[in-house]
C-alpha cells in the first residue's frame, strides 16, 4: 500500500511537472517579455498602427468580428479616410470593401493551410489571449535561422512559429549571437544583417503603435469604459457629500 501511494504521488509529481514545462514552453521560448507603451486614447498612435495592420498584417490574418466604419469612429477618422487608406480588399464581386463590412481578409482557408501549414489566427482578440508584451515582444522577435526551411527565420517568443517575418523591410535582418549555457545553446543577443527603412528605437515604436491598435481591436470601447467609470465615481462622491450634511441635518435636533 505503502508503495502504491508512493509510487502514484511521484506519478502525479511528474504528470504535474510535465503539464507545468509544457504551459511554460507554450507561453514561449523562456524569454522575458518586454512591455510597449500601450494608450487606447492616443489616436494618432491608433491610426498608425491601424495603417500598419492593414498594410502588413490583412494579407493574412483577418479581424473580423470588428468593422471598418466602427474603426473609423473610434479612431476620429472619416469613412472616407478609412475607404481610402485602410481598405485594400475586395468583396466576391471584385468591388472594394464596403466601409460597413467586417474586417475580412481575401486569402482562403486552403490557400494559407497550402502556404504555411496552418491557417493564420483572427488577430481580433489575440491582445487578450497572448497579451500585448507577448504580441510586442513576438513582433521583435524575429531573427535568421538556417535551420528552418520554408519561412527561414524563427522566434524567440514563439519558437518554430509558422509566420515570416513581414516586418523585415522595418527591421532588417537579424541573426542570433549563441552561447554554451549548461550544455544547451541559447540566444545572448543578435546582429544586424542588413539595415531596415527603421531605426531599432522607431521599430519599436511602430510596433508599440500596431500593438497598441490590437489592444483596442481586442477591447474597443475601454475608453468609453474609463470616461464613464470617471463620471460614476465623480457622482458617488457629490452623493455622499450631499448624504453626509442631510445626515447632520438629520440628527441636527436629536444629538
Ligand atoms: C504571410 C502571412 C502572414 C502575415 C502577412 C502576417 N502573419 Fe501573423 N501569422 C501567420 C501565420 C501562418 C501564423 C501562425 C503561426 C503558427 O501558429 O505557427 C501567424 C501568427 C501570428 C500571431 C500569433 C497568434 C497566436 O495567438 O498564436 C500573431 C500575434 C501574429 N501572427 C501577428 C501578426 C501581425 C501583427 C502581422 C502584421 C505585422 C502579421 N502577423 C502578419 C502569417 C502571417
Amino acid at each position: 500500500m505503502t508503495f502504491q501511494l508512493s509510487t502514484w504521488l511521484k506519478g502525479s509529481a511528474l504528470i504535474l511537472s510535465l503539464t507545468v514545462s509544457s504551459v511554460a514552453s507554450a507561453a514561449g521560448g523562456n524569454v522575458e517579455l518586454e512591455s510597449p507603451r500601450i494608450d487606447q486614447s492616443n489616436e494618432k498612435s491608433l491610426q498608425r498602427g491601424a495603417k500598419v495592420f492593414a498594410n502588413y498584417c490583412m494579407g493574412c490574418h483577418s479581424a473580423d468580428y470588428h468593422r471598418y466604419g466602427r474603426l473609423a469612429r473610434d479612431l476620429g477618422l472619416t469613412d472616407e479616410d478609412v475607404s481610402e487608406n485602410l481598405i485594400f480588399t475586395t468583396d466576391k464581386d471584385g468591388a472594394p470593401t464596403k466601409i460597413g463590412s467586417l474586417m475580412e481578409i481575401t486569402m482562403t482557408e486552403d490557400y494559407a493551410r497550402a502556404s504555411f501549414g496552418v491557417v493564420p489566427p483572427n488577430l481580433a482578440l489575440t491582445a487578450r489571449s497572448r497579451g500585448v508584451d507577448w504580441i510586442y515582444s513576438y513582433l521583435k522577435g524575429f531573427y535568421l535561422d538556417p535551420e528552418r526551411g520554408g519561412v527561414g527565420v524563427n522566434n524567440t517568443v514563439y519558437p518554430g512559429a509558422a509566420m515570416p517575418h513581414v516586418l523585415w523591410d522595418l527591421q532588417g535582418w537579424r541573426k542570433a549571437i549563441y552561447e554554451e549555457v549548461d550544455g544547451a545553446k541559447v540566444i545572448t543577443g543578435f546582429e544586424q544583417v542588413t539595415e531596415g527603412s527603421l531605426t531599432p528605437a522607431e521599430y519599436d515604436k511602430t510596433i508599440a503603435d500596431l500593438t497598441n491598435f490590437m489592444a483596442y481591436l481586442a477591447d474597443p470601447i475601454k475608453t468609453t469604459r474609463h470616461r464613464i467609470g470617471t463620471w460614476v465615481l465623480a457622482f458617488l462622491f457629490v452623493l455622499l457629500a450631499i448624504s453626509y450634511f442631510l445626515k447632520k441635518e438629520y440628527w441636527r435636533d436629536v444629538t
